[in-house]
């Protein structure tokens, strides 16, 4: 008999890579999306239209469409993905962020309770690195003290500790994966990995003259995001309802992260000055770098491509993640280290160059043609 899953945030970068999952698991996989005025769903289109693929209208700000949908599809299992899930938009709108990251979680788990599923449904629930916040200890694992430092993360609390209370109030079967940053070629385009990618790829082909950033100094421990829904799937197999940490233990700074991005672009970067007045400055073109390829068109050494703005500061920003993955690899079996951080860059990069050259660029074609993984 297949089993049943009910995505939350299937149109996300983590519910695209869960959706191919699950089906090549030969799972019956349901998804929720919400209305908007454009119905494009560039991440999922691809499995539109497959027999055990199913879509629903719903809202994480909805209950009432909550508890209809789990009881109509009734999941043997829940991955609670849907959030507002940029932090510094948090900032922007904290009071949606508390309702859809901190009481979206408590109406998935009450509308499990009252279609009477909660002796059978498991449910995951997509907790965050964030909750680290200003870092009380480093590398952070599951026994770290917490200590958000945003709307987001303090919302993501929430959420964290309503599924252990329900795991021990009702017995349910919740558990959360404590996630580090995990990055791909369907990363949105406003977080900092693929803002960096495409503007690489785009400054190499003179499509754009700079990149501007904020901190350049913040530490992330950056994995791949088709990678880590694997561990989603393994918490909720595990014999006991348990919360893991799923981290690379690798730790890189954003600036870091540019100079790699640059590297693969073909740029290769020199940083100068400090703080605000930091630049990327390009040291040198790599032969087979696209300028190269056009003389004249793009960049020259000594052009400044990075600048740092303080509109991409954030009032407080985490500045130190490094998990630790020990508990992942000792009872999950998982490899933290299946992706390195050298192939996530060089893959986004490729990526983001085939993007910014093919002017009918289409992710749902490449993703049906297999062309993008
Ligand atoms: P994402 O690409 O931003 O996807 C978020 C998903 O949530 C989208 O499908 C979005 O739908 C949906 N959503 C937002 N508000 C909703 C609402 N009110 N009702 C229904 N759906 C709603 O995020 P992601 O990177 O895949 O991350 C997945 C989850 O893991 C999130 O909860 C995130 O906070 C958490 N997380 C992510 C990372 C990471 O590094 N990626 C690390 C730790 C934890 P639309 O397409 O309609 O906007
Ligand atoms: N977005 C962005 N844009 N971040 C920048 C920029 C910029 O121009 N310049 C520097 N940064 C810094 C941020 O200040 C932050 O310290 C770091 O780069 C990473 O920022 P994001 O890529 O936006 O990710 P995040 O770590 O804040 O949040 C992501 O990871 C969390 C897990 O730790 C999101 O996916 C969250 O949903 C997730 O919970």
């Amino acid at each position: 008999m297949s089993k049943t899953a009910l995505i939350t945030g299937v149109t996300g970068q983590d519910g695209s890579y869960l959706s191919e999952f699950l089906l090549a698991k030969g799972y019956e996989v349901h998804g929720i999306i919400r209305r908007s005025s454009v119905d494009y769903r560039e991440r999922i289109a691809h499995l539109e239209g497959k027999p055990h693929f199913h879509l629903h209208y719903a809202d994480m700000s909805d209950s009432m469409s909550l508890v209809k949908l789990v009881g109509k599809v009734q999941p043997d299992e829940i991955y609670n993905l849907a959030a507002q899930s940029h932090v510094q938009v948090s900032f922007d709108a904290p009071e949606f962020t508390a309702d859809v990251d901190a009481v979206g979680v408590l109406r998935v788990l009450e509308a499990v309770r009252t279609n009477h599923l909660e002796k059978t449904c498991r449910i995951y629930q997509a907790s965050t690195s964030e909750l680290y916040g200003k870092v009380e200890e480093v590398p952070q694992s599951e026994t770290t003290p917490f200590h958000p430092y945003s709307p987001y993360a303090v919302a993501k609390l929430y959420g964290y500790w309503i599924i252990k209370e329900y795991r021990e109030a009702y017995n349910m079967f919740c558990c959360s994966g404590i996630l580090f940053n995990h990055e791909s070629e369907r990363r949105g385009e406003t977080f900092v990995t693929r803002k960096i990618t495409l503007a690489a790829a785009r400054i190499a082909h003179g499509k754009q003259d700079c990149l501007y950033l904020g901190n350049l100094d913040s530490l992330r421990d950056w994995g791949y995001a088709k990678d880590y829904v694997e561990c989603m799937w393994l918490i909720l197999q595990h014999e006991k309802p348990e919360d893991f940490v799923i981290a690379t233990g690798i730790q890189h700074s954003v600036r870091e992260f540019a100079t790699l991005a640059f590297r693969h672009a073909g740029i290769e970067l020199r940083w100068e000055g400090e703080g605000i007045e930091e630049v990327g400055v390009v040291k040198n073109l790599t032969p087979s770098s696209p300028q190269e390829r056009e003389p004249g068109k793009g960049v020259k050494i000594g052009d400044i491509v990075v600048r740092v703005s303080p509109d991409f500061y954030r009032p407080t920003d985490v500045v130190n993640l490094l998990g630790d993955p020990s508990k992942a690899k000792r009872e999950l079996g998982w490899n933290p280290q299946k992706t390195s951080f050298e192939q996530l860059v060089q893959l986004m990069v490729e990526h983001d160059m085939r993007k910014v050259t093919h002017e009918h660029y289409n992710l749902a074609e490449y993703l049906e043609k297999g062309i993008v993984k």
